[in-house]
């Protein structure tokens, strides 16, 4: 099974009574293992979470610690891009390198890096005086 498909899979579950947008991402960690999350949203809508922490989360929760390659699938008009906040999450775990595939239900799929979509990222360095 393809990383897409593990995130065509997963979104399913997704939990959007809401905003009615499911969402699936799924990665593969340095050690081969897949990890998959979907969003999940709240009637405080501020508390839902996206597809892409669902997936970090449970990479970390399984004893993984970096991504080797993500996909991110929607029912969208053009394929699905993570938000700032999930680009940052994505960044604490990913080298600059690694492969984003972003995808939309019907077969719409864009390739990038996690570089490109989080160019001038915040990272530890600069917190190197500390
Ligand atoms: N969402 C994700 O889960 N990942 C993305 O990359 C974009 C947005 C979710 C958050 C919310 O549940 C819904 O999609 C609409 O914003």
């Amino acid at each position: 099974m393809s990383l897409i498909d593990h995130a065509r899979a997963v979104r399913e579950n997704a939990y959007a009574p809401y905003s009615k947008f499911k969402v699936g991402a799924a990665l593969r960690a340095t050690s081969g293992a897949v990890h998959v999350g979907c969003n999940v949203e709240n009637v405080a809508y501020p508390e839902g979470t996206c597809a892409e922490a669902g997936a970090i989360a449970a990479m970390i929760a399984a004893g993984d610690t970096a991504i080797a390659e993500i996909a991110v699938i929607a029912d969208s008009p053009k394929p699905v891009s993570p938000c700032g906040g999930c680009r940052q999450k994505i960044a604490e775990f990913a080298k600059g390198d690694v492969k984003v595939t972003l995808t939309t239900t019907d077969g719409i799929v864009h390739e990038t890096t996690v570089a490109t979509l989080l160019p001038g990222s915040f990272d530890a360095d600069y917190m190197s005086r500390v």
